[in-house]
């Protein structure tokens, strides 16, 4: 079966689908994106994913392209047509498409595209019961990665520097020795005395959906969480680690700058908070 894309009001086989050599997407990053986990060929959490795409939108002063209500009708058409039992769903907007100009032109549609893809669910399980290893890199991004922008560049080199070192993932470091966030995640500890932490949500990270809905379980399951900054040390020193996103929901982190967590499994903190997410996330 082809994929099917969704660009500008049209589902197009994939060879067919094209955005313009001016988009402000492909030439400025000008651009904002949301991805949704898909279970059960059903979206996960789609309103709150909504919400930030309206704020990333807003923060750049692009215009919503279509109520969220629309936007939510073509990602479900995508993941139907696509067939996404268990998968993600991509949805991407740029300012438009215009003269090459560093200034706003006036007058420019957005342009709006959506891609579905399917994920291994027994590849991921096998993953997550393993857990990954992940190195530190410095946080070289701009100064509002809260905005989620297609601006990836040190994301991307990040992730390759990872993989080039035999790791999984990237953990960011900012200039104080503080870790913000992974390449495509937010990170997380379980101090020796068994407190969750991540680093509390401004400008600095990326106010992750799965993290919000991760912070719910926590408090439902009783447990003591600190929003706050936390150095490579005290993480190498943690009882556990794990990273949190919408394609791999709680992923446990078993080493980190080849430093062994805990006993160098997945600890029971990060497995029980995978276990339960999906009770907690709302499923659309
Ligand atoms: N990434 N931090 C960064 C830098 C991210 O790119 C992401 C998500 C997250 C977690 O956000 P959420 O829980 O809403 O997925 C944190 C998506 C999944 C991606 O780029 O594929």
């Amino acid at each position: 079966m082809s994929r099917i894309a969704y660009v500008n009001g049209r589902y197009l086989p994939f060879r067919d689908a094209k955005v313009h050599i001016e988009d402000r997407g492909y030439q400025f990053a000008d651009a904002v994106y949301e991805v949704c986990e898909v279970r059960g060929g059903r979206l996960i959490d789609e309103r709150r994913h909504m919400a930030r795409l309206e704020r990333s939108l807003a923060e750049l002063r692009i215009a919503m392209p279509m109520s969220p209500r629309a936007l939510g009708v073509v990602l479900r058409e995508v993941v139907a047509k696509n067939r996404i039992g268990y998968g993600l769903v991509y949805l991407q907007i740029s300012r438009g498409v215009a003269r090459r100009d560093l200034a706003s032109p006036p007058q420019v549609s957005p342009t709006v595209v959506a891609t579905a893809r399917a994920l291994n669910l027994t590849r991921n399980e096998t993953l997550a019961a393993k857990g990954i290893a992940v190195v530190s890199v410095p946080d070289n991004r701009w100064g509002r990665v809260d905005i989620k922008t297609v601006g990836l560049l040190p994301n991307a080199l990040a992730r390759q520097t990872a993989i080039d070192r035999g790791a999984r993932d990237a953990w960011f470091v900012d200039k104080d020795g503080i870790v913000t966030e992974a390449a495509s995640a937010n990170a997380w500890i379980v101090t020796p005395d068994g407190k969750l932490v991540t680093r509390h949500a401004d400008h600095a990270i990326l106010r992750g959906i799965t993290r919000a809905v991760t912070l719910d379980v926590i408090k439902a399951q009783g447990l003591t969480v600190e929003e706050r900054g936390f150095q490579l040390e005290e993480a190498y020193a943690a009882r556990e680690a794990f990273e949190t996103s919408a394609t791999q929901v709680v992923m446990p982190v078993v080493s980190i700058d080849g430093h062994m967590i805990g006993d160098g499994k997945p600890g029971p903190v990060a497995t029980a908070l995978r276990r339960e997410f999906h009770r907690y996330a709302e499923t659309g």
